[in-house]
């Protein structure tokens, strides 16, 4: 049990012992065995508590770092170190192997010697350490000799890189005037080497350009001023050029630069200056208020809101006249009328003006007065203007029975420029259409051309222009405002027209109508009118008018009962008067119609319907008879006419009418010159020939041919009067139930037959050649030919 314990123990002490002796060590450069492998075990082995027999635990290489610098530049290879084992005994049966980051191609090993070697330059900037595997193994067997451990080739710094700056070119702003030593900005630089190993990444400032105005601090890069008060007004802008350089600043080091642009900022350090000490303008009196009388600059020479400026007025000769303003986009003063200038009262104002600064920095009140002041002049020009009324608008009343061309009012207006100029006067027609009104070119009085009715127009609302005589482009217009008056010129009248009936039942002292009255006049204290009963009629009345004394009045009945069959309807003549002066007062008639009535005093039936009843006859009956007689009358009358209208003939008068009436037969024209006859329309639209053709060809269907009388013309033998056979002839015409209605002519010219002389007629000559040829008549022989045709005539009839 005891010895149990006590190997159990060693055993514990052991490993923690390996433990320990297994972490590494510094500053050795060669791999080393602490502990023989086999050999150190070998006296370990044994059993544990359950009889198990203990194993030799493994023990590993003993690692250092290897160190090597970067960027070598020699010819061979660069020698990094050597691996070890304790088992090789130099015999070649030892083969190292070697794994990791760069293993076989960065760094290669000799497989029998150990050494290790690097392949290419190395940049620690790029990679500051390689981790990598070692292993030994028989070279034969391929049996581990060693385990494999994990080592380290750290990379040694040299100063390759120069100081950087994190921008370029840097921008920074400070307020000018500001005291020396104040920050400006920081800069700063970085350096890639390594900066726990030497000096290469140790960065000093310097100050290659920009003095004497600024100084950077050479550890920190702070940048300051280093003059006082510098003027922005003088330099704005400074190029200040920093330099870095590694190595602490020493020689050798490496070096980098950037630029820093610094600005001076505005402070308010100078106040507003006027330009001028007197400011002098020119402002015609039409100037309209609130217009803009002059600008007045001040000058400053900062900027922004430093610059901004407020004006006043500190003293002026007309206080209110003029105000000053400032222009806040150009800082200028405006100088703005207020009150109304006129060259006739004061041609000159002068003012003081003030401006400072709106925003003052006290600090600078030593540079002087921090405003300024001014003087302004302001000169009134003279304007030819308008004439002015006396009032601003014209009220005139006049009373509506004023003869034509009374005087009403009068209007007056003067020259404002003070001269003695003439003004004329006129009526804008535009608001005087009827031309009721006329005003008196040179003083100005209204008048009447028309006499005035109130109850047409109460109000004629004018305008009236005054123009200056010598220059009639000064024009103003005035409104005047003409109320026609009142006068009591209308009787009253009933109020409508009353329809009135009494009860043939009616009692005495009945009440049958209410009336009131109209009267147009408008008196001031409101209507009053007085009813009465006419006094021709107040005797034998039978009915009476009460009035009420409200502008009504009552009518009565007078007597007990009316008798429509005696009288159906009653006149009753009512006086109406209105209180007025003068007194105006009329008579109108109510007419009062007698009706049956109910009990209750319903109309049942009114006198004129009553009396044509009781006479048999009624109304309705009366006109019924009146539609028959005319429907009968209408009857006739178109008999009439239609019989006229069938028996109605064309008449051939004359030459021209003959002409005219064949011509309408469109078969043949009267030549192409020939307009009066021809309708060219029907030509371009042969329808409407067709169309016509067939209305006018027809011929009539019962033709009554002409009566003839046997008429003996006048011959020697008969004696007769040539009167007589003319007279026979009116006779026939005017019994002839083909003549046309209208008046017309007739041609009763006889050529004779029987003549022992025979005819000088061609007509007669040509008889016996047959109905064929009628080239005689060369111009309308053929429509000659048609209307004979028509007429059913035979030859010897021509001549009518
Ligand atoms: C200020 O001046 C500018 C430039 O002259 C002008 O356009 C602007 O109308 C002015 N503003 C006022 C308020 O007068
Ligand atoms: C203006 O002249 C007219 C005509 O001479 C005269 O009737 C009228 O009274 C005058 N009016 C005035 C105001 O003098
Ligand atoms: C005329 O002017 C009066 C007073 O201003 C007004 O009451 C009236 O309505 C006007 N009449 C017309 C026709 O413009
Ligand atoms: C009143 O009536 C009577 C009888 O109907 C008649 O004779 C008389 O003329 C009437 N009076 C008037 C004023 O109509």
């Amino acid at each position: 049990f005891y010895l149990y314990w006590f190997f159990r123990i060693c055993i514990l002490m052991a490993l923690w012992a390996v433990a320990h002796l297994n972490s590494p060590g510094y500053g050795l450069r060669a791999l080393r065995r602490t502990t023989g492998g086999r050999r150190g075990s070998a006296g370990l082995t044994g059993q544990d508590a359950n009889g198990v027999p203990l194993r030799r635990s493994k023990r590993g290489w003993m690692w250092n770092q290897f160190f090597l610098l970067e960027e070598y530049t020699g010819t061979d290879l660069q020698y990094v170190g050597k691996l070890h084992s304790d088992s090789d005994r130099g015999d070649g049966s030892v083969r190292y192997v070697l794994s990791g980051e760069g293993a076989g191609t960065l760094f290669k090993i000799d497989e029998k010697s150990g050494d290790i070697h690097a392949t290419k330059r190395l940049d620690r900037e790029e990679k500051a350490y390689y981790i990598l595997h070692a292993k030994a193994v028989n070279r034969f067997t391929n049996e581990a000799l060693e385990g494999e451990s994990e080592f380290i080739i750290k990379i040694h710094d040299i100063n390759d890189n120069e100081p950087r700056f994190t921008k370029d070119p840097y921008m920074a702003q400070v307020p000018e005037m500001s005291d020396i030593g104040t920050s400006v900005i920081q800069v700063t630089a970085t350096d890639a080497d390594d900066a726990t190993y030497g000096n290469s990444a140790r960065v000093v400032y310097s100050i290659l350009e920009g003095q004497p105005y600024f100084s950077v601090d050479p550890d920190t890069g702070l940048i300051k001023t280093a003059l006082p008060d510098m003027d922005r007004e003088v330099k704005e802008n400074y190029q200040v050029v920093i330099q870095a350089k590694d190595m602490a600043g020493q020689m050798g080091g490496l070096s980098g630069t950037t630029t820093v642009s610094i600005t001076l900022s505005d402070v308010n350090d100078n106040p507003p200056r006027f330009t001028k000490s007197l400011y002098e303008f020119r402002v015609p009196e039409s100037t309209e208020l609130g217009a803009t009388a002059g600008l007045v600059p001040a000058e400053d020479a900062d900027i922004g809101e430093n610059a901004e400026m407020d004006y006043r007025i500190v003293w002026s000769d007309s206080p209110g006249t003029f105000d000053i303003i400032t222009n806040r986009s150009t800082q200028e003063g405006v100088i703005v009328l207020r009150k109304p200038l006129d060259f006739e009262s004061k041609r000159q104002y002068s003012f003081r003006i003030q401006v400072e600064n709106v925003h003052i920095n006290p600090r600078f009140f030593t540079n002087g007065p921090f405003r300024d002041e001014a003087t302004v002049k302001i000169i009134v020009e003279d304007v030819d203007e308008p004439p002015v009324f006396r009032r601003a608008a014209y009220v005139m009343e006049v009373i509506e029975d004023v003869p034509r061309n009374t005087a009403i009012g009068s209007i007056s207006a003067t020259d404002p420029d003070g001269k003695e100029t003439l003004i004329r006067y006129s009526i804008d027609r535009r608001t005087d259409m009827d031309r009721v009104f006329n005003i008196h070119a040179g003083n100005g009085s209204v008048f009447n051309v028309r006499e005035l009715d109130r109850e047409e127009n109460t109000w004629h609302n004018i305008t009236v222009i005054a123009t200056e005589f010598n220059n009639p482009r000064q024009m103003s217009r005035v409104p005047v405002y003409i109320r026609v008056l009142d006068v009591n010129d209308n009787a009253p009248t009933l109020a409508t027209n009353y329809e009135t009936f009494v009860c043939e039942n009616a009692k005495a002292n009945q009440r049958i109508q209410t009336v009131s009255a109209t009267d147009p006049d408008d008196p001031i204290g409101g209507h009053r009118f007085f009813f009465s009963l006419a006094q021709e009629a107040a005797g034998k009345a039978n009915f009476s008018v009460r009035d009420n004394k409200d502008n009504t009045a009552w009518i009565l009945t007078r007597r007990n009962s009316y008798n429509s069959l005696q009288r159906s309807v009653y006149h009753v003549p009512v006086v109406i008067t209105d209180g007025d002066t003068p007194m105006q007062s009329s008579t109108n008639t109510l007419t009062i119609k007698v009706c049956t009535c109910d009990r209750e005093g319903k109309m049942k039936l009114c006198n004129a319907e009553a009396l044509t009843a009781r006479a048999g006859l009624s109304t309705g009956a009366l006109v019924a008879i009146l539609l028959c007689v005319i429907i009968l009358l209408m009857i006739v009358v178109l008999f009439a006419a239609l019989r006229r209208q069938k028996k109605k003939e064309p008449l051939i008068i004359s030459k021209e009418d003959v002409r005219d009436n064949v011509v309408s037969y469109n078969d043949e024209g009267g030549g192409e010159e020939d307009t009066q006859a021809f309708d060219i329309g029907t030509l371009r639209n042969p329808e409407a020939i067709e169309e016509n053709k067939q209305r006018r060809d027809i011929v009539p269907e019962t033709f009554y041919p002409p009566v003839r009388r046997p008429v003996l013309p006048p011959t020697r033998d008969n004696n007769g009067d040539v009167r007589d056979f003319i007279n026979q002839r009116l006779q026939d015409n005017d019994s002839d139930p083909t003549a046309p209605p209208y008046d017309s002519l007739a041609t009763y010219a006889y050529e004779g037959n029987g003549s022992v002389a025979e005819s000088l007629s061609s007509l007669e000559s040509v008889t016996t050649e047959g109905d064929q040829d009628y080239n005689y008549l060369s111009e309308w022989g053929p429509r000659f030919k048609k209307l004979a045709d028509m007429y059913g005539g035979d030859d010897s009839d021509r001549d009518s």
